[in-house]
Formats: C-alpha cells, structure tokens, sequence
C-alpha cells in the first residue's frame, strides 16, 4: 500500500514507519520538526527510514498544506494523521496555538484527503477526552466526554470533523484514543522517560499529587501492532472511534517504583500540588477494538519497563 504518515518523526510515528517499512509499503512521512521536543532527537528517529527506497520524508507544516500538494501525485490510500502539539500541560499556556495545529491541522489534513482521493484517514484521538469522566473504565459508547485541558478538547474537535466528513461523504475517518504510550523513542516530557533519567542520575523527581493517580500505560510495540491491525482487519465504512489502552491502569508511586527496581536506584521525590489539565485517572476498556480488529495489548507493563530500560541504556 501506499501510505501518508504525518508526524512521521516524533515517538509513535517513527515506530509504526519501522514497522510499515518492513511490511514492505510505501510510506510519505510528513513532520515540521515541531521545536516541543528536540530536532536531534526526532532526526535519530527517522535516521533508519531516510535511506529506504520505498521511504520519502518531507519536512512540511500542516498549517501550510500548499507546499504538501506536489507531493500527493503517487496514488495513496490510507493517510495516518499522529501530528499534533501533543502534551497536556503546556497546552494550558497556549490554547490556541494547540486549536490551531491539532483543529486547522486537522481539517487540512482532510482537505487533502479530499482533493487527492484518499478515502481513509486514521488518526491519533487521545484518552483525554474523557478528561474526569468518573465512570473507569472509560468505553466508547461513553458520550459523557469531561476534557479539562484545550489539548483535550482539540482532540474532540478533531474527532467531530473526521465525524461530519464521513457524514457528508464516502470517507472513513477512524479515531484510536491512545492512553499514555511508553517505550523505545518516548517524548521527553513524558513521565516514564524523564523518571528514568533522574533516577538513574541521582537527581529528584517531582510527583505531582500524593502519587495514587492512576495511568493505563500502553506499550509502543502494542499501538503499532493496533494501528497495523486498523488497516489489515477493520473495513468498516464512515466514522468509528476506538480506545487504545492495556486495561491495567497503573498507580503513580507503583510506577516510580518499577523503575527505581529496574534503575536499582531509589528515587528521591518531591512531592507537590496536581497539575492544572491532568486527569486522576485513567482506565480503558479496549474490547471494542478487540472484538473488531483483534487489538491485543501483550506486553505487560513490568516488561515494557524493562524494554525501555534496556534500549534508554
Ligand atoms: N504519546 C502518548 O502517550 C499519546 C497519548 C495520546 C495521544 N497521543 C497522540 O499521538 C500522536 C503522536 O504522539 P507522540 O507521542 O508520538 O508525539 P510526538 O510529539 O513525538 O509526535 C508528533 C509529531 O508531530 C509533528 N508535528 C507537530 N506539529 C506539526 C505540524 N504542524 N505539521 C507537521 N508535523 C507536526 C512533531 O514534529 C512530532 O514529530 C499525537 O497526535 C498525540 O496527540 C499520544
């Protein structure tokens, strides 16, 4: 197949280039190098791709879509929209700068899609939709959507105008809520990762709250293998939208304490108020993707630690 990846180099979109690589597609990855994490950092993650023969990188802003056109001659099917100003926190600084790349982004991206003729677009949706939504674990069907943060509620946003284009046409706009993703290539800001570094460093960490909220992490290998399964397995026609999450949600100070034993350093915490934007809580229910395209998370948390651990090293 031919495929558009767009965020083709941050953490989720160079894993699942790895992997579409190998199954021998096609691939257009699209990334501005957004300056929220490193430049450096991004261009290691897509070193492996670039010299691939069936891989073209272009450094494009979705903002800009006329530079992007040109590029759009080869037939594609499938776009995979993961760009996005993702992070919660700083999205409480810069709502609207979070509204228009994940919003206007967005409807760019199907601008495209409907210009080119690309009937599918699957796209990174977020469990931060469902934001303080008290009924865990959070189901699809759960249109009780409580976003406390304009990231969030830029996802939403994105997901309604994935929802009107198949109303209004024969497009198949699939959202997949990733609930917190870790692994090989993670962001910077995330947890886990920088939980790793200062421990292992002897620095302190800052634990936001008393440590009992709660995470349903999921593993990078998972989600790639869920967006793969999307494609191979789900012909659903028009709008659908599923969580992506391990069902094990995970308890803060239980996950400091996984990576002080895998580390073999005990952390030194500092503890202080809950971040403005940050849910409590955060529990999946993933059988939804389960029953329609065999979406299976397999690798336990504990491994994934482990994983982590060994590729940081
Ligand atoms: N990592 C998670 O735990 C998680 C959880 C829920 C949802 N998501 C969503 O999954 C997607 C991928 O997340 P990630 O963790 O890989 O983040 P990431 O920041 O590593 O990747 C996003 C990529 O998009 C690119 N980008 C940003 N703005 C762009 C623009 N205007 N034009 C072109 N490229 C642009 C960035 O340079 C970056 O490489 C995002 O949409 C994010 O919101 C991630």
């Amino acid at each position: 197949m031919n495929i558009i990846v767009t965020g083709s180099a941050g953490f989720i979109g160079s894993s699942l280039v790895d992997k579409l690589l190998l199954q021998g597609h096609f691939v257009l990855g699209i990334d501005n190098f957004d300056t929220y994490y490193d430049r450096t950092t991004k261009e290691k993650n897509i070193s492996g791709h670039i010299k691939n023969p069936n891989y073209k990188f272009l450094e494009a802003d979705l903002l800009n879509p006329e530079k992007i056109k040109p590029h759009l001659k080869k037939d594609f099917q499938i776009i995979i929209h993961l760009a996005a100003k993702a992070g919660v926190r700083p999205s409480l600084e810069n709502p609207a700068l979070y509204q228009r790349v994940n919003v206007e982004g967005t409807q760019n991206v199907i601008n495209l899609a409907a210009e080119f003729n690309i009937k599918k677009i699957i796209f990174a949706g977020s469990s931060s939709v469902y934001g303080i939504n008290p009924n865990l674990p959070w189901k699809e069907s759960d249109i009780n959507l409580m976003p406390i943060s304009p990231y969030a509620s830029s996802k939403i946003a994105a997901e309604w105008i994935g929802k009107t284009l198949c109303n209004m046409s024969d497009f198949d706009f699939i959202s997949l809520r990733f609930f917190t993703v870790f692994g090989p290539r993670q962001r910077p800001d995330l947890a886990i990762n920088s939980f790793f570094r200062k421990i292992s460093a002897g620095e302190p960490i800052t634990v936001f709250g008393d440590g009992s909220t709660i995470r349903d992490y999921t593993y990078i290998d998972d989600i790639v293998d869920g967006i793969i399964g999307v494609i191979v397995n789900y012909n659903q026609k028009g709008y659908n939208v599923f969580n992506f999450g391990s069902n094990h949600p995970i308890k803060l100070l239980d996950m400091i304490k996984a990576v002080e034993e895998t580390v073999g350093i005990k952390a030194k915490i500092n503890y202080t108020t809950m971040q403005k934007g940050d849910a409590p809580k955060t529990f999946s229910d993933s059988s939804k993707a389960r029953e329609a395209f065999g979406f299976q998370p397999k690798i336990s948390f504990k491994e994934g630690i482990k994983r982590y651990y060994d590729w940081l090293k």
